[in-house]
């Protein structure tokens, strides 16, 4: 392989990052462990370009993980940003922009009545949880292997041996009392859901689902499996809550919901409702939300919930996505990007496949086509990940520093940009298969 990029800078920033930082980052995926070299310090970006401390120039498909639909330093959303600004960064009191970004969200929604803003994903998913379970009165959560819902304790589970078993967790920290109220399953499994509510009588609080599993490979379940978890979960009074953190937004204002076609009871949301602001949502029914407080007996609290700059930049970001067809370019433009791309690997007949949903795809190393559950991924393929990421990275594109992560295409990413990013994994391929 020609000489890497330098990393010069970035390295420095890092050694001196380990010193302040557990493993010198504040979010663990950073720390590059997955791929070869030491994590690249960003300085910028514009449009769908980030520089590096060292100046290297990429095209980005992380997105900062999903956020950036429209890119970097969109106008829209830093002239919203710099407006409010001049009047203040927090009161803890509401202002008109909660509103305003509750109307754009509800008017476009036919899935929620009512919303409640929170700061994270976490914070969202950890609160609809506590809903469902004081909602049904039960206690028990059914979660999916290979769904990523945040960090809070309910949800770092993951399954035990055996078909149904109580979930171990998956972070040291975690009670045992907790993990034992999450049953972990696998994913487009209709025997596994049977066997669940069967186990559990009346125990289930809820099951919650990414919208479209993509935090372990992109993970597109079946529509028929999806009703099928509708129907079950409504037969049993389990709430059905749609995690769609990644996907709200992102497949549409009504996401995942409208894409199976399915009610869910609770809708969680992030990432990109906040235009790269620290957001969270969740959204329900009238009827369900009015049981959170100060209404209801369910408590869920935030100092900067609703913080007028995050609303600020969420209601440019919406207001650019409700535009007519933003959402129809965007996966037309996806769709020519892995076209292409697909093209090329069935020339070649490498084994990579290219699973695709809006503007999200997931490149991986693997012969079986429609691959739908965790167990499915083969850990080895990753090695042949982190070839390919090395080679990009020196050819100027960035992906996410892990196989497991998926890619995002933004409206700022031009044709050029995909036609260089095609020509770019073309080379890593063949660099990964010689
Ligand atoms: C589906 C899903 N839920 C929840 C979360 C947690 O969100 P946050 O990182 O904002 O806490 C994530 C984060 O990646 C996510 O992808």
């Amino acid at each position: 392989m020609k000489q890497d990029i330098s990393r010069k800078k970035s390295a420095e920033l890092f050694e001196k990052a380990k010193s302040y930082f557990p493993g010198g980052v504040n979010s663990p995926v950073r720390a590059f462990k997955s791929v070869y070299g030491t994590p690249l310090f960003i300085e910028r970006g514009d449009k769908a370009r980030i520089w590096d401390a060292d100046g290297n120039e990429f095209i980005d498909y992380c997105c900062s993980w999903g956020p950036l639909i429209l890119g970097h330093n969109h106008d829209g959303v830093r002239e919203a940003v710099i407006q409010q600004l001049d009047k203040g960064l927090s009161f803890g009191a509401p202002t008109r922009l909660e509103n305003e970004l509750a109307e754009l969200i509800l008017t476009n929604n036919r899935y929620i009545e009512k919303i409640r803003f929170v700061s994270s994903g976490t914070e969202a998913v950890m609160s609809a949880i506590r809903l469902a379970r004081g909602y049904t009165k039960k206690d028990k959560i059914v979660k999916f292997e290979g769904c990523y819902h945040g960090h809070s304790d309910s949800l770092l589970v993951k399954a035990g041996s055996g078909l149904i078993t109580f979930g171990e967790t998956s972070s040291a920290g975690v009670p045992k009392a907790f993990a034992d109220e999450t049953i972990v399953i696998a994913l487009n499994d209709k025997q596994a859901l049977e066997e669940v509510f069967s186990s559990f009588p009346d125990q289930i609080a809820a099951v919650i689902i990414e919208g479209i599993p993509a935090n372990n490979g992109l993970l597109i379940q079946d529509k028929d499996y999806i009703h099928f978890l509708r129907q079950i979960t409504q037969e049993h009074g389990a709430l059905l809550i749609f995690d769609e953190v990644i996907t709200g937004f992102r497949l549409g204002f009504e996401g995942a919901a409208r894409y199976y076609n399915t009610q869910p009871d609770i809708i969680t949301y992030g990432k990109i409702i906040g235009g790269g602001m620290p957001v969270g949502a969740y959204g329900a029914s009238r009827e369900l939300m009015a049981h959170i407080s100060p209404e209801g007996g369910v408590y869920q609290a935030g100092t900067l919930s609703g913080n007028p700059i995050a609303m600020s930049a969420g209601i440019a970001a919406l207001r650019t996505l409700a535009e007519p067809d933003f959402y129809i370019k965007q996966e037309e433009k996806t769709q020519g990007f892995v076209t292409a791309l697909r093209a090329y690997i069935d020339r070649k007949n490498y084994a990579v496949q290219i699973l695709t949903v809006g503007s999200i795809f997931w490149l991986t190393f693997a012969q079986q086509k429609n691959i739908k559950r965790a167990d499915e991924i083969d850990p080895l393929s990753m090695e042949k990940y982190k070839i390919m990421h090395r080679s990009l990275l020196n050819q100027g594109i960035y992906f996410g520093p892990s196989g497991y992560e998926v890619g995002f295409i933004s409206s700022a990413h031009t044709q050029e940009d995909l036609s260089q990013t095609i020509t770019a994994i073309k080379t890593a391929l063949d660099t990964v298969f010689t």
